[in-house]
């Protein structure tokens, strides 16, 4: 069934007496007033729904966070709690999730040009794998693990030719990608035979990653043939098991009313059969599989408040209603045209009565949040605009342009709310910089 906007909310929002936007138990225009706006509230319930809703699609798979998606340390330290691993994807984010106290076991260091120092310290602190990306990083990662004196654990990461449905930018599966290497092309099995030569390096899986925000199932059982295909070569060829497969990330959200998602159980029994019917056929094992989704476990889990300043009216034209964030705090509008909900917080119940555009406040034509959205004919400065599911790639890719200082996040929960990131201060802005020598 497609969604509605309540699927898109986070799964504690309600409507409270007050008839505002409730969220963790807090009333989200007392959370407005009091940490200031733009901010990004976000409810520790839905994180934990959807890790368990995960656990209990895929109960024998190894499951990781993308902390890309949203890397602040609370995030990372729920994510652990949930028993889950943190897939990190660079050295401020492997800092970051070291920080917040992730076991290094149970986390994998990905990039497609890590630096010499990052691999140092990932096979230093003893991380449970590195996703190896190319010739060099195996090289790499051997003489690094050989001078620490310990095997390192990897994984290969691999490009399977599978074109996801999704935007280009965000399509990473394809043998002409930046990431991984293409078992089309050969580079793949280059790959294990070169990483097998190394006595340091422990091979114990392949990594695919095909894209994000996948709303179809078909690239996911695809990609699963083609890796057993490719384990089944590995096997005649080189006369190696393999024992872990890692699909990466890429599950689609709901971001507005009317989007059709995955269902992850069906998802789940897709890949399941899959998975077995291709090792039958092979005749190789099943090898244990692993996962980790990023935008799955957050995206739903946060509302961003606005407060509404000026609205203009273009007769017979557009009403623009416009907030005091914008591109700075969620990038996705203008770079991938990506489409969100939006609702006035402080009026809940009253019915849409106008289509507005809702633009941000920085200097560019581009900056607008979201197309053509039915809010209350009485929207005028002072209400509170929240907008929905951007608990991933908002926060994590935030900038300063225009000198725009970044927004707090709230965790909320029980009818409290936690400052977990601080709204950064004016002079925040300057911190770094020094005046003309
Ligand atoms: N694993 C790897 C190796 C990845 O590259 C990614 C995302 C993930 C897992 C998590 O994917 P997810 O489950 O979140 O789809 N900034 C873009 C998304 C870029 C995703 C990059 N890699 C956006 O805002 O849509």
């Amino acid at each position: 069934m497609p969604h509605t906007l309540k699927d898109v909310l986070p799964v504690t929002a309600r409507v409270n007496d007050a008839g505002h936007l409730e969220v963790g138990g807090c009333d989200t225009c007392d959370l407005a007033a009091e940490f200031g706006t733009p901010l990004y509230v976000f409810d520790e319930a839905t994180f934990r729904t959807r890790a368990r809703e995960l656990r209990g699609a895929f109960p024998e798979a190894s499951l990781y966070f993308a902390a890309k998606a949203c890397p602040a340390l609370a995030v990372l330290q729920l994510a652990a709690a949930e028993g889950l691993g943190v897939d990190v994807a660079s050295a401020g984010e492997m800092h970051a999730a070291l920080a917040a106290r992730v076991p290094p076991a149970r986390m994998t260091l990905h990039g497609n040009n890590k630096a010499d120092a990052d691999i140092v310290r990932a096979v230093a602190v003893g991380l449970g794998r590195i996703a190896v990306d190319n010739f060099d990083d195996i090289d790499r990662v051997a003489a690094a693990a050989a001078e620490a004196g310990r095997r390192q654990a990897i994984l290969l990461r691999v490009t399977p030719g599978v074109e996801a449905h999704t935007h280009t930018h965000i399509q990473t599966g394809q043998a002409d990608s930046k990431f991984g290497l293409s078992i089309e092309a050969g580079l793949a099995m280059s790959g294990v035979e070169r990483a097998d030569a190394y006595d340091t390096l422990d091979l114990v899986g392949i990594h695919a990653h095909i894209g994000s925000n996948i709303f179809s199932y078909d690239p996911f059982g695809k990609t699963v043939e083609i890796l057993f295909d490719f384990l089944a070569d590995v096997e005649k060829v080189l006369g190696l098991t393999v024992e872990e497969v890692n699909l990466g990330g890429g599950l689609g959200i709901p971001y507005v009313a009317g989007d059709f998602p995955i269902r992850l159980d069906l998802l789940a029994k897709l890949i399941a059969e899959t998975a077995e019917q291709e090792a039958a056929r092979h005749a190789i094992p099943v090898p244990r599989l692993a996962f980790e989704p990023g935008r799955f476990l957050v995206g739903n889990a946060m509302v961003t408040l606005y407060s509404v300043g000026v609205v203009k009216e273009i007769p017979g034209m557009r009403t623009y209603v416009s907030v005091d964030g914008g591109m700075s705090d969620n990038i996705r509008p203008a770079l991938y045209q990506a489409r969100y909900a939006a609702l006035l917080a402080n009026k809940a119940l009253e019915e849409p009565g106008r289509t507005v555009t809702v633009a941000g406040m920085h200097c560019e034509s581009g900056d607008i949040l979201v197309r053509d959205v039915g809010l209350p004919a009485s929207v005028r400065r002072g209400d509170v605009l929240a907008v929905p599911a951007t608990g991933a790639y908002g926060y994590s890719m935030a900038s300063n342009y225009n000198r725009q200082p970044r927004s707090a996040v709230v965790l909320v929960r029980d009818g409290a709310a936690h400052t977990i990131v601080r709204r950064e201060s004016l002079e925040d802005l300057l911190r770094l910089e020094s005046p003309l020598p």
